[in-house]
């Protein structure tokens, strides 16, 4: 398909990164206790206990992990635990601390039982790193004072608080870091009914009308997950205000997508453009990785940790020792046929 090429990760709706836009519809769509938290349902078991049980002690709740593609639900959750206990949130992130000094400030401006909710935790300086741990342990800051021989440490006390850490990368982080929380939850993809009711629910915030049928297209497409389902519901809704009188039924979705270049499994240009590159340049692969991205015009990181799961999640790519190659099921999509092959699969 053609296309005018000038598309960034801010404009690439169904990119799961969160964008600026985003956050202010973040604010109205995020649900605010358990009850309203959609699918995940072991997390939701297990966290609810996991919740009573510490309030029943009269404790705050230990550590805490959550790790997940982007998109998933990890920051929604934080606050949600938060409101769940009632108490005060810190939000920061890894990249955003540092300094030793940064790290102490917000330490020290915590009360007893408030939650600290470090985003993107992997991407923590190793030597702050360092710092947390006697934080998460022993609830104590080791601060040095002055320099060379004369230096000395001194012990601050802080409250008991929480840390909550979300990270889209585990394998990233270190072991001691690890361990050190008490719980560790990994949000996996949303089930299609799942992601459908999260679209009605928003929906209904948003005060749309939507039919049944469209809420089943955006669920096809939202790729299973939360911030690209209401993203896609949000475009939706634009064109339908647009050309129709702002309720979404089928024609509307449909003429929606085509001019989004949205295909029905949630692919748009640029998916269809590295599956197309490996078919047309390379034979279907194996190609490597850097040689996908020189090709297609990203970057390489881009390519393999935005564009790449969902493909592999379709088992359009696979991921071999010698490169990429385009399944069977990957030329089919794209109505190609595969080398050596007399016709289209
Ligand atoms: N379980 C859920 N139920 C309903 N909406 C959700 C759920 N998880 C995520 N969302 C929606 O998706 C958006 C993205 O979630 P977010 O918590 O920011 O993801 P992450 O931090 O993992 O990237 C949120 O604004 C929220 O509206
Ligand atoms: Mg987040």
């Amino acid at each position: 398909m053609e296309n005018n090429n000038n598309s960034t990760d801010e404009e690439r709706i169904i990119n799961a990164q969160e964008t600026n836009g985003d956050k202010v519809l973040d604010l109205s769509l995020r649900p605010k206790k358990l009850d309203e938290y959609i699918g995940q349902n072991k997390i939701k078991e297990n966290l609810s206990i996991f919740i009573q049980a510490a309030q029943k002690r009269g404790e705050p709740i230990e550590h805490v992990l959550l790790y997940g593609s982007p998109g998933l639900g990890k920051t929604t959750l934080a606050h949600v635990i938060s409101n769940e206990l009632g108490s005060n949130i810190r939000v920061t992130s890894g990249p955003a601390i540092e300094k030793s000094g940064d790290l102490a400030a917000i330490l020290t401006n915590l009360s007893e039982g408030d939650i600290l909710f470090i985003d993107e935790i992997h991407r923590l300086n190793k030597n702050i790193e360092e710092i947390l741990y006697p934080a998460m342990e022993d609830y104590a800051l080791d601060i040095i004072i002055g320099k060379g021989p004369s230096a000395r440490t001194l012990r601050l006390d802080l409250p008991r608080f929480t840390i909550i850490g979300a990270t889209t990368k585990i394998s990233s982080l270190s072991a001691p870091l690890r361990d050190r929380f008490g719980a560790t939850y990994h949000l996996n993809f949303y089930e299609h009914n799942d992601i459908e009711k999260i679209i009605n629910r928003s929906a209904k915030i948003l005060s749309v009308g939507i039919e049944d049928e469209p809420v089943k297209e955006i669920a096809a497409r939202s790729r299973f997950t939360p911030r690209v389902a209401n993203r896609l519901l949000k475009r939706v809704r634009d064109y339908s205000e647009v050309k129709g009188d702002g309720r979404i039924n089928n024609n509307l979705c449909q003429a929606a997508f085509d001019m989004l270049e949205i295909d029905e499994l949630g692919l748009d240009w640029i998916d269809r453009k590295i599956l197309e590159t490996i078919i047309d340049k390379f034979g279907g692969g194996p190609v490597g990785l850097n040689t996908i991205a020189a090709a297609t015009g990203e970057d390489m990181a881009t390519v393999e940790d935005v564009y790449e799961p969902y493909l592999m999640r379709l088992a359009f790519l696979d991921r071999g020792p010698r490169g990429r190659i385009v399944t069977d099921i990957g030329h089919k999509h794209l109505g190609r046929k595969k080398k050596g092959q007399s016709k289209i699969l």
